[in-house]
């Protein structure tokens, strides 16, 4: 085994992170990971594609500079310029490398626009894969492990294995891949094999191959040394059929290399203390006067009453099946029945949007939804609202939730994935009043999420079991340095592995 306290040389892949470009929690982990893996003292280069008109106007970002690196890649016949602009984490010794192509990523957006995605998806996170590599060869980072996020860099793993490795910069570089979502693969017709660079005989279903399709996903896993996932309970459901989508199989046969690891908090962008976007940060001992004034700026802002007294309830969310935005309109009528108000932050599926929108203009006193991307918004729900929904279909980590109980924001949530493992229900106040942080209900059922909302409206009205369920919630530790060391020792795993399985 290496020695514990060995520094080790990191590359990690990403096709977001924080804050260079996001559209979800894989951008707040990429990011806060990187960061505290530098903090615990390893070589970290997070890789990234350059969203060069994303971020060209964005004046927080550090400075970015040109490598003078540039390199050439055959994609089905074609040869692609790539250049390798580079800047540091603020704050860290992180190294930052994005791959610039402006066809491939200079775009309006990351993946898709108006709900569907770029038809030359594969080409692009094709291209940005092999980049990694070429990356790492020409610049002789001689990474002990590369470490992939999702389907958009699960290339890396196959051509790691089948061509890199053992080759002098890869010499025994072990890979670990990290699932954040099982319901995206990127799943891509087989003619697209060739722009992968890899051999047609690793189209099987072992390995690159999944009902027909070239799967960028299942190659991740299929060539990792070691595979994780955000949770631990996500862990266990994506061996299931259920949760799985299609590589249960795969992913039960490798249950030995996988293993659920929490996300943390990155405690410099979320913390109710220091947020810059709040009227008033507050912390534990603060939070019933800053909640009251954070709750009024936002009952402000997306013109509701200013009524200190009603129930506020918040949700940010990208707008997809999985987080059950159909089990909110279908219990629409019974939970507006309330006296409470709804505030909404969100982006995605045109249904969703369309339907949240009808429901502001049916309930305009009760229900406001701001339909976009707006980070500071997303921090002033988490501060301002009493409650915060997740009724998720399945939810891999979930990172709302955990936002929320750091700013006293009480979470109800379904007991599935991340969300089970972060959250303690309440039962009753003689059962679980030193432990309760939010209202947990199993089923994925409208009425089952009503009556849960109203045991939390019941709870509100009393306020000495409340304010200990907030206490509660507020005093849990989410701090990444506890996930950062987890995922060292995984890829200590995956460098023995390596180590083994060479010649
Ligand atoms: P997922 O990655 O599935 O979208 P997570 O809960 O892990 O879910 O992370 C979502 C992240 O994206 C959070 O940081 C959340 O605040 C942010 N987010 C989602 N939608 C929006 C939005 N419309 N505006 C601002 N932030 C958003
Ligand atoms: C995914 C999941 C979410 C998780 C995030 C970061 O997008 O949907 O549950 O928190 O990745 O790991």
């Amino acid at each position: 085994m290496s020695s514990p306290r060995e520094t080790l040389r990191i590359v990690i892949a990403a096709s977001e992170a924080v804050p260079f470009s996001k559209t979800g929690g894989l951008a707040d982990v990429a990011g806060a990971l990187a960061k505290s893996l530098g903090q615990l003292g390893h070589d970290v280069t997070l890789m990234l594609p350059d969203y060069f008109l994303l971020r060209q106007n964005n004046t927080s970002l550090p400075a970015i500079h040109d490598t003078g690196l540039r390199f050439s890649l055959m994609m089905n016949g074609r040869a692609v310029l790539g250049a390798v602009n580079w800047t540091t984490l603020p704050n860290t010794n992180v190294r930052v490398m994005l791959v610039r192509q402006p066809e491939y990523f200079d775009r309006r957006q990351l993946y898709q626009e108006h709900g569907q995605g770029y038809v030359d998806n594969c080409e692009r996170f094709c291209f940005f894969s092999r980049a990694v590599l070429e990356i790492c060869r020409q610049m002789i980072l001689r990474p002990d492990v590369i470490h992939c996020n999702d389907w958009q860099t699960g290339l890396i793993n196959g051509l790691l294995q089948t061509q890199s490795n053992g080759r002098p910069g890869f010499e025994r570089t072990g890979s670990v891949m990290t699932l954040h979502n099982m319901a995206y693969q990127g799943r891509f017709w087989h003619f697209d094999m060739p722009l992968t660079g890899m051999d047609w005989r690793y189209f099987n279903p072992d390995q690159m191959e999944a009902w027909g399709d070239l799967n960028l996903l299942k190659t991740g896993v299929a060539f990792a040394d070691q595979i994780t996932t955000v949770s631990p309970t996500y862990a266990a459901e994506i061996c299931t059929p259920d949760e799985g989508y299609g590589l249960e199989g795969l992913l039960s046969h490798r249950r030995d290399d996988l293993v659920g690891i929490l996300n943390g908090i990155d405690d410099d962008v979320w913390n109710s203390e220091t947020d810059h976007h709040l009227a008033t940060p507050y912390s534990i001992d603060t939070v019933a006067t800053g909640k009251r004034q954070c709750k009024a700026h936002l009952q402000r802002r997306m013109h509701l009453d200013q009524r200190p007294d009603v129930p506020l309830l918040g949700m940010v969310s990208r707008m997809a099946d999985q987080k059950g935005f159909d089990l909110i309109t279908g219990a629409a009528e019974r939970i507006l029945a309330q006296d409470l108000q709804l505030v909404f932050l969100g982006t995605g599926d045109p249904r969703y949007e369309g339907q949240l929108r009808d429901l502001a203009q049916r309930y305009p006193s009760k229900v406001a939804v701001e339909i976009g991307f707006d980070e500071s918004l997303a921090h002033q729900i988490e501060a301002g609202a009493d409650m915060f929904l997740m009724p998720s279909r399945f939810e891999p980590c979930g990172l709302n939730q955990m936002y929320s109980l750091r700013y006293g924001t009480v979470p109800v949530v379904r007991k599935v994935g991340g969300l089970a493992d972060s959250v303690e229900n309440f039962e009753s106040e003689s059962q679980s009043l030193q432990t309760a942080t939010g209202f947990v209900f199993a089923a994925y059922s409208k009425e089952l999420l009503a009556e849960t909302i109203e045991k939390a409206l019941g709870v509100y009205q009393q306020p000495h079991i409340w304010s200990q369920i907030v206490r509660n919630g507020m005093s849990r530790d989410w701090s990444w340095t506890r996930s950062a060391h987890e995922y060292v020792a995984v890829y200590r795993k995956a460098i023995e592995r390596r180590k083994r399985q060479s010649p």
